[in-house]
């Protein structure tokens, strides 16, 4: 048997945009209408009627905490005008949370900005700021009943997606931009850590891939090095320094700090020498590091997760795992997931790792970005056409770790690594 401490947190995930439904007024919501994205959100799981039926739901499969986010654009529909019945939408929604025992994680920009804020640069302007901050001293103003803010979620996703791939909005590809956001967002950061810490535990989320080297040649063991710097390390070092080694350049930011780190971890990948300056000397791809790939096409790797807590430990603040899931129909498969990843988590805490929580991606089925509906990263299944929630197998499984912080010998016999 498998104990986890009694002060350890299990919980889900899930994102806004994601689950909520008709979020008119941001970025993400625009493009996948002008066809600039694949997919369009439309009503998503429909949880922004539906969020009692949810927590109602969370609380009765025995979850103890719950991460979610609060869409600025629905505080913010337009520049200056503040919308306050959605303030008290979200205070419904922790008020019942607080109210079930269930404890609250609340991420501030999980990827969408208001449209407003990205049309005058989002955050490649520095001065753009202020808005930021007007947003986050409403949330310490009138958001009740929170406990753990994260300020940002995977800002280098965000960034890569955003400003180097140009896939997802603005669909820029520049590495200086990239860079000023990248410096924007660790000053955004620090703002709103300042503005929150006296009412708030205040963090940040960040993914935390694997990289590997692609063979045992010095220049690709460099390379990896490289890309675990510039997506892991130079960022979260630049929170606390005041010095940024941005993707591209160095910028110097206030100092600042955060009370935790979250950690989302999903997958490896490999990196190799290319001779090519534009690409940074560097060519990262997802790892085979399993014969049978997610839904995403991802490899399953969970000793990874261990890696990734070993990784952020280096800054001595507690650590969650905010994210870890699997995008499948095959429940079973899902439970083996779940199974062997908290192993991982488990062996981390005995070694004396501050691992204070687990948040599973996600909660429900839910709307995959840039790949739409199809991607099942669910413990509870959504029918899309009449917004049925069915908690699968792994719903209950894991529902029984979280009450009972314990994986019982039979699961681990059955899905657990040997
Ligand atoms: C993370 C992201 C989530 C979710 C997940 C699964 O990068 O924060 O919003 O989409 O990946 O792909």
């Amino acid at each position: 048997m498998l104990k986890f401490p009694e002060h350890f947190i299990f919980g889900t995930a899930t994102a806004a945009h994601q689950i909520e439904g008709d979020n008119k007024s941001n970025d993400w919501w625009h493009y996948e209408q002008t066809g600039q994205l694949p997919y369009k959100s439309g009503k998503a799981c429909n949880h922004w009627n539906m969020y009692r039926e949810d927590i109602d739901l969370m609380a009765s499969l025995g979850y103890g905490a719950y991460r979610f986010s609060i869409e600025w654009a629905r505080l913010y529909p337009q520049e200056g005008n503040r919308d306050d019945s959605a303030i008290e939408r979200y205070n419904k929604m922790l008020k019942l949370l607080n109210s079930k025992g269930i404890t609250p994680l609340i991420t501030l920009h999980h990827f969408t900005l208001p449209l407003w804020f990205l049309s005058k640069g989002g955050f490649e302007r520095e001065e753009n700021l202020k808005h930021w901050e007007r947003y986050v001293e409403t949330v310490r103003d009138e958001i009740k009943g929170g406990m753990y803010i994260a300020t940002f979620n995977e800002p280098m996703v965000y960034v890569m997606a955003g400003y180097i791939e140009g896939q997802w909005p603005p669909f820029k590809k520049s590495v200086r931009l990239a860079s000023r956001v990248e410096a924007n967002i660790i000053r955004a950061h620090n703002i709103a850590y300042e503005i929150l810490k006296d009412k708030f535990k205040v963090g940040i989320v960040k993914n935390i891939p694997i990289f590997l080297s692609s063979s045992p040649q010095q220049k690709d063991l460099k390379s990896a090095k490289k890309a675990d710097d510039i997506f892991n390390f130079n960022f979260l070092s630049g929170i606390w320094s005041g010095k940024l080694k941005a993707i591209y350049g160095n910028y110097r930011v206030p100092e600042g700090d955060a009370d935790f780190l979250g950690v989302n971890y999903y997958t490896a990948y490999t990196a190799r020498h290319v001779p090519n300056p534009l690409k940074l000397f560097l060519q990262v791809e997802l790892a085979d590091m399993s014969p049978r790939k997610t839904d995403m096409g991802w490899s399953v790797y969970p000793e990874g997760i261990y890696k990734a807590i070993e990784k952020v430990s280096r800054y001595e603040r507690p650590i969650f795992i905010t994210e870890n899931g699997i995008a499948t129909t095959d429940d079973d498969w899902r439970i083996e997931f779940i199974v062997k990843h908290l192993q991982h988590v488990h062996r981390a805490i005995k070694d004396g790792y501050d691992v204070r929580g687990y948040f599973h991606w996600s909660f429900m089925d839910n709307f995959e970005w840039d790949k739409g509906f199809a991607p099942r990263f669910g413990l509870v299944e959504i029918d899309y056409s009449t917004f049925e929630r069915k908690p699968r197998k792994s719903a209950y499984i894991y529902g029984e770790i979280s009450k009972t912080k314990e994986i019982k010998n039979e699961i681990l016999e059955r899905y657990g690594e040997a």
